[in-house]
């Protein structure tokens, strides 16, 4: 099978994408699938080979041709974080090509990938978040009126984004409008929440062989005032796999990250963010193209589980094509 992995995006998180790529190249079974690093940036789309030589993708047909031969893919492994690769654009494209893809469908990332959209699908189901006032570009902001709503300290963060760009934590009501700059640097809208205090847990659910299956949960512990970029990516903070959280709480959260993955019809990765208050876990965000690299959290609660890294890209990639 010839599986094209696409990676980069249009995003801050083009970086963390390639490096998720590159993880995700390295370790597919060599002698099941041959794998093609595809870049997908706004200027190009490109094959690149091992000697980093670029060939431009036919978006006709997603092909491409190199020494004469024109390659065709099997399978789509899509690991771009943020647009165009988590939000539903590539998985529509990819849908009308008749090409199979291993996150889940266009519309589950187009509504996952918009905090505020995910969280009001999912409120009627019971699933506790955070208090939340919502502004886009253009209206008339009165942080007073926010305040109000939420409190303080209260989270600011970029409707649509990921690894934690655009987000800061608000303590004073004067440092608000600075912040909400910050967040229209990533997005035209904005998100923010009353914060909640208690441990926060990552939950990784895949379809893994044809069985929704939630992976040992972590615990985030971070050393900075949230888990921000730095704590994500620099080493500022541990990442506790499996979370020091009571069975009652881990039956909770477990059930409601399967229940998310059922009720939005999801396929593919998913990992998503909850803080405890009591026992009752919060929604904070549901990543459909979570990190792929070794250190990352869903790889790291598969070894957990005993998956390995080819194990679990070649299941995606069995799953994208059942
Ligand atoms: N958005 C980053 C890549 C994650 O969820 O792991
Ligand atoms: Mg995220």
């Amino acid at each position: 099978k010839n599986i094209a992995i696409i990676m980069g995006g249009f995003s801050s998180e083009y970086q963390i994408s390639l490096k998720s790529g590159n993880v995700v190249y390295q370790h597919l079974p060599k002698e099941k699938y041959h794998a093609f690093r595809v870049h997908i940036f706004k200027e190009k789309w490109v094959y690149v080979d091992d000697n980093d030589i670029e060939y431009p993708i036919d978006k006709n047909d997603f092909s491409v041709t190199a020494n004469d031969t024109k390659i065709t893919f099997d399978v789509v492994f899509n690991a771009i974080h943020g647009s165009p690769g988590e939000n539903g654009y590539m998985q529509a494209y990819f849908a009308l090509l008749g090409i199979p893809q291993t996150s889940c469908g266009f519309y589950q990332a187009a509504t996952t990938f918009n905090k505020r959209d995910l969280l009001a699908i999912l409120k009627p189901y019971g699933i506790k978040t955070a208090t939340s006032f919502y502004v886009n570009k253009g209206d008339a902001i009165e942080v007073a009126t926010i305040v109000d709503k939420v409190g303080l300290p209260c989270f600011v963060k970029a409707n649509n984004a990921g690894s934690s760009f655009g987000v800061t934590k608000v303590h004073k009501a004067e440092d608000m409008m600075n912040a909400i700059e910050v967040a229209f640097k990533e997005d035209d809208e904005i998100i923010i929440e009353s914060f909640l205090s208690g441990t926060e847990v990552s939950v990784g659910v895949i379809n893994y062989q044809g069985t929704v299956t939630v992976l040992p949960i972590t615990e985030i512990v971070s050393e900075n005032d949230f888990f921000d970029y730095e704590a994500k990516y620099l080493g500022k903070s541990q990442e506790i796999t499996p979370a020091r959280i009571s069975l009652t709480q881990e039956s909770n959260v477990s059930t409601v990250a399967k229940l998310i993955y059922k009720v939005l019809k999801m396929s593919g990765f998913s990992r998503s963010e909850f803080i405890f208050i009591e026992d009752t876990p919060y929604l904070l965000e549901v990543n459909t193209i979570p990190g792929l690299t070794e250190a990352s959290i869903l790889p790291q609660q598969a070894a957990k589980a005993g998956i390995t890294l080819p194990e679990l890209f070649e299941n995606a990639i069995e799953m994208a094509t059942l």
